[in-house]
């Protein structure tokens, strides 16, 4: 059987970027850049990315590319059965985030349509949590099913498992083709737009305004490490399984690089576009910056609405632009997502692409609709941050560990990315992976293990947002354990006849 392969480079990079670019990029960047110092963390985050990112992507589009398989079947190749759990970790942590991601998407989808007609009001934020989400249970309760959002969900499901039927290069890559140009068309008119607006300057100067006295701040290093690997969707096999779909004769470390400051350009130019229009929000309402701004849920869904509301003219017509972008965005990395357990269970099972779409991914969609209940915000809440809190550093820090000082691979790795690659790695690429990640995402592990789980144990009321005990024991420790334990699980059986 031959194995599936993109058509082009450029339709290698722009899965890739497709990947990357999400909605971290726009609702995560420019506020975690605002909240650590500002015009400062540019610091902190380039040296995360030069040191981190960027060669963690490059030793997974190396694995991916050399081994040819999925995370655990490249994996398997790399080191056998000691090094396949790893693999599967990645693959689960991605499939649970893929659970949540996906509801995300059909929000964004929803207030596409409500753009038309600006059919949130005036009140935005009862809109979202009373009228949208029907949110009227405690945190861990389900209530009834939401069908606001239940049938934009189903839509985001058929799109995206419908294009992973057609394959890597007739499916996904020609998505990408056509989704990634269109985002960045759209994001322009909005960028241009928003540096236009009445009250741009004051915003653009908050988020820029450097505060050097917060890089000293450990927690601001930890912040950028963290924003890297959620960002350039390392470490949950996702790379590595588009690597894996590379012809023989392709450029590693480049594509890499395009990669990664593909990435961060759309961030930094997430960042002007977002805190120019609350800069503008701040000025109509003759507030200071830091009282509009946000990030996450609160920001594209209560903030957005009531900046389009506030727009001197083409309201409709920018909230569509807005909440069309965060959709596309958000469609080209679940596409990513989903891929890395199509691909391991194909392999893994010696089923069909196709079964394992239909199965992987319409186990992922039935349990997304726990999502897409009256109480279906909490879960989307707690997995969220746990996944960026713990699943990030923890499966990244895990990994750098098994391929540098367990399997001893960087030397063979390195050999097998020059062969192809114009930018040739060096010493620099092995003292990061080796030395400066291992010890940063240490120290963050650490921080976050003391900060978490010994003082948040104490009383329900040192929990996460005060959530109870038992939905924080549920939805953090009980599906990292889940993840963990079914890796393992899954590593015990034999590979599909033509993988081994
Ligand atoms: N990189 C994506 C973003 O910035 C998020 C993502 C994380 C996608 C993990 C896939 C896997 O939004
Ligand atoms: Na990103």
């Amino acid at each position: 059987m031959n194995r599936q392969q993109w058509g082009t480079r450029a339709g290698f990079i722009l899965a890739a970027v497709g990947s990357a670019v999400g909605l971290g990029n726009i609702w995560r960047f420019p506020y975690v850049a605002y909240e650590n110092g500002g015009g400062a963390f540019l610091i902190p985050y380039l040296f995360a990315l030069l040191t981190a990112g960027i060669p963690i992507l490059i030793m997974e589009f190396t694995l991916g590319h050399k081994y040819r398989g999925s995370a655990p079947l490249s994996f398997f190749r790399a080191g056998g059965k000691r090094a396949e759990w790893l693999g599967w970790w990645g693959v689960l942590v991605a499939f649970v985030i893929s659970t949540y991601y996906a509801v995300i998407i059909a929000w964004a989808m929803r207030y596409t349509l409500f753009s038309f007609n600006l059919a949130w009001g005036d009140d935005t934020e009862s809109f979202l949590f009373a009228d949208f989400l029907k949110l009227d249970v405690a945190p861990g309760e389900t209530g009834g099913i939401v069908w606001g959002v239940l049938i934009p969900l189903i839509l985001v499901w058929v799109i995206t498992l419908g294009i992973l039927l057609k394959g890597v290069k007739k499916g996904i890559e020609i998505a990408n083709r056509i989704f990634i140009p269109t985002l960045v068309i759209l994001f322009l008119i909005i960028v241009v737009r928003a540096v236009t607006l009445e009250g741009a300057a004051t915003g653009l100067n908050a988020f820029f305004e450097p505060n050097f006295s917060e890089i000293m701040n450990p927690s601001v290093w930890v912040a950028a490490y963290g924003h890297i690997f959620f960002s350039l969707s390392i470490a949950f096999a996702i790379m590595i399984t588009y690597s894996s779909y590379l012809p023989k004769k392709s450029d590693i470390t480049n594509n890499a690089f395009i990669t990664g400051f593909a990435n961060s350009g759309f961030e930094l130019l997430a960042g002007i576009g977002v805190f120019a229009a609350l800069g503008f929000m701040a000025t109509q309402l003759s507030v200071p910056v830091d009282e509009v701004a946000s990030a996450g849920v609160g920001l594209a869904f209560v903030v957005f609405p009531q900046i389009i509301n506030q727009f001197p003219g083409f309201n409709g017509f920018f909230g569509v632009l807005f909440f069309l972008s965060l959709t596309l965005a958000g469609l080209t990395s679940l596409m990513s997502i989903t891929e890395t357990y199509v691909a391991g269970v194909t392999e893994k099972f010696g089923v069909t692409r196709n079964k394992a779409v239909i199965l992987g991914g319409g186990l992922a969609a039935t349990i997304s609709i726990l999502f897409a209940t009256q109480g279906g915000l909490f879960f989307l809440d707690l997995a969220d941050y746990y996944i960026n809190q713990f699943g990030v550093a923890a499966v990244g820090l895990v990994e750098v560990i098994m391929v540098v000082w367990i399997l001893r691979k960087t030397n063979t790795l390195q050999t097998h990315a020059n062969l192809t690659s114009d930018i040739h790695l060096g010493g620099w690429w092995k003292i990061c992976l080796g030395f400066v990640t291992p010890v940063v995402l240490g120290y963050m592990m650490f921080g976050l293990l003391k900060l978490n789980i010994l003082q948040q144990f104490d009383n329900d009321t040192g929990n996460y947002e005060g959530y109870s005990n038992a939905f924080t024991l549920f939805g953090g420790v009980a599906v990292a354990a889940f993840a963990l334990i079914a890796g393992i699980l899954f590593s015990i059986g034999k590979w599909g006849k033509n993988y081994s």
